[in-house]
């Protein structure tokens, strides 16, 4: 496995495995890799030649006073677990091999504003977060040229900022999106779970616990979707928990009709100072 930090190493090797014929896969990274990860690396290996893993922190998706310092940089095992997976490149640039010539980060550089989408839940929480994803997504596109890209689901709004974009834009990638992977206590993996105690993982298995109790709700004919909102907020407050949404939508995010069958359950909350989120798309 090769370990690249400069574009112009990556384009190099991207140019050498496109010259042989090779299709490329994309799995796009912050680092502090969990299973969930690997399992997206998996998926791209079996649909394409070779699998290309970023790992770069992005500074433009994060908000003042986010954890951008603190996020976990653990690119030695990072870099050994992807090897044992059979990934073939790493891709770690530093923050001004991405935005070069910039002093605040690429704040003052071009970025892509995916409109409405970006600006509601997650968006609404933390403004800009999109527009920072869909810009360091979109260059990384170019710079790896991947014919097909790997995402989770967890971040369930992201996926949508990143096909609208790919579609807005004509960027000749497959999107493909994995289910969440889950601890067995149903927990959505995340990098930030690193920063939860032994007990506040347990803990906070209960998120995942009411999205699965309010998908019950609703096959069970309930369809006061409001009513179930307010329900898993004061449950979940109650079990120590600070919300932040639990809204049930449509699968394109807006507000469901009293036909739309494929809804989506998002819910994010703080526990303790960790913002988790996690989302439980069903069809009824
Ligand atoms: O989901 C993530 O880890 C990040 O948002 C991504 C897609 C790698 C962009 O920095």
């Amino acid at each position: 496995m090769q370990i690249i930090h400069t574009i112009s190493e990556i384009r190099q090797q991207v140019v050498t495995y496109r010259q042989k014929g090779k299709s490329i896969g994309f799995v796009p990274t912050m680092g502090n890799l969990h299973q969930g990860h690997l399992e997206l690396v998996k998926m791209a290996l079996s649909k394409t030649d070779i699998v290309i893993c970023s790992i770069f922190v992005n500074p433009l998706q994060f908000s003042e006073g986010e954890d951008f310092e603190q996020y976990p940089r653990t690119l030695d095992r990072d870099t050994e677990k992807l090897k044992q997976t059979g990934c073939h490149i790493v891709f770690a640039p530093a923050v001004d091999e991405m935005y070069p010539q910039s002093t605040v980060d690429g704040r003052d550089q071009s970025q892509i504003i995916v409109p409405d989408i970006s600006d509601i839940y997650e968006g609404a929480s933390r403004p800009g977060h999109f527009t920072g994803v869909a810009t360091i997504v979109a260059k990384l596109f170019n710079m790896v040229q991947p014919d097909t890209a790997v995402f989770g689901s967890k971040d369930y709004q992201q996926l949508q900022v990143i096909k609208r974009f790919v579609q807005d834009l004509c960027f000749p990638v497959e999107i493909i999106s994995h289910p969440i992977v889950r601890e067995t206590n149903g927990l959505a993996m995340s990098s930030r779970n690193s920063y939860l105690s032994s007990a506040q993982k347990q803990q906070a298995a209960a998120i995942y616990e009411t999205l699965n109790n309010i998908e019950g709700q609703i096959h069970n004919g309930i369809k006061d979707y409001s009513a179930l909102q307010r329900w898993a907020e004061e449950h979940l407050n109650h079990l120590g928990f600070r919300i932040d949404y639990v809204v049930i939508c449509d699968a394109d995010l807006n507000k469901p009709e009293m036909q739309s069958k494929q809804l989506v359950i998002l819910a994010a909350a703080y526990l303790g100072n960790t913002r988790l989120i996690d989302n439980l798309q069903i069809t009824i």
